[in-house]
């Protein structure tokens, strides 16, 4: 009885690896933003791996690289052991099923984002019929932050603590303020009177 029980405990456990179930949270994160932590949290919890997969997508003008993103984004997620960061082109189920993904990962914070998000998830199920769209809502602190208005309020000189994490809203300062830039490289200043 104790062999058939441990016989059944193992074939559980190579089924439970077999069916991995990765997922792939694509997106444009130029910046990201707490929202983004958020919703990464979140997912990191009901998906086995979860992949923050950075559109190239230059045509769009982003205020950073791809590579800027991509460093932030890694920064960010150190403390999840189950998310990578990656970048893509081209089309999100194509990317998909490079990776052997069988979830795509969207937020959703009001229901304004509803109708752009549905003709997505419906356009990418026809694409590809077996990949499922997974919903989920940050919390409610978040539910009004977007990158557009982060770099708009970074833009104008507005405060954007709180919004982003401490180490984007550095990035956005030297991005906008060459100057700060230039001081970091240089060091600390001498002490004592200039
Ligand atoms: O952060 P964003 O800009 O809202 O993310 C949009 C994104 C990257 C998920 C979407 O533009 C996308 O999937 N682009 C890749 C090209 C593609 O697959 N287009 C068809 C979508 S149905």
């Amino acid at each position: 009885m104790r062999r058939i029980k441990s016989c059944f405990a193992e074939i559980s456990s190579v089924w439970r690896t077999l069916k991995k179930v990765i997922a792939i949270y694509p997106g444009s994160f130029d910046p990201p933003t707490n929202g983004h932590l958020d919703l990464i949290a979140r997912g990191s919890k009901i998906f086995d791996q979860l992949i923050v997969a950075i559109l190239r997508n230059p045509e769009k003008g982003p205020l950073f690289s791809l590579s800027d993103r991509k460093r932030m984004l890694e920064a960010m997620t150190q403390n999840f052991k189950n998310v990578d960061v990656d970048t893509f082109d081209g089309l999100t189920v194509d990317y998909a099923s490079k990776v052997k993904a069988g979830a795509v990962l969207r937020g959703i914070r009001a229901i304004s984002d509803y109708e752009y998000e549905l003709q997505m998830a419906l356009m990418n199920r026809k694409l590809r019929p077996d990949l499922e769209t997974v919903f989920m809502m940050p919390a409610e602190q978040y539910s009004y932050l977007s990158s557009r208005l982060v770099r708009e309020i970074a833009q104008l000189g507005g405060s954007i603590k709180g919004l982003v994490p401490e180490l984007v809203e550095q990035r956005l300062k030297e991005k906008l303020d060459p100057a700060i830039k230039l001081e970091h490289a240089r060091g600390p200043k001498p002490r004592g009177r200039q």
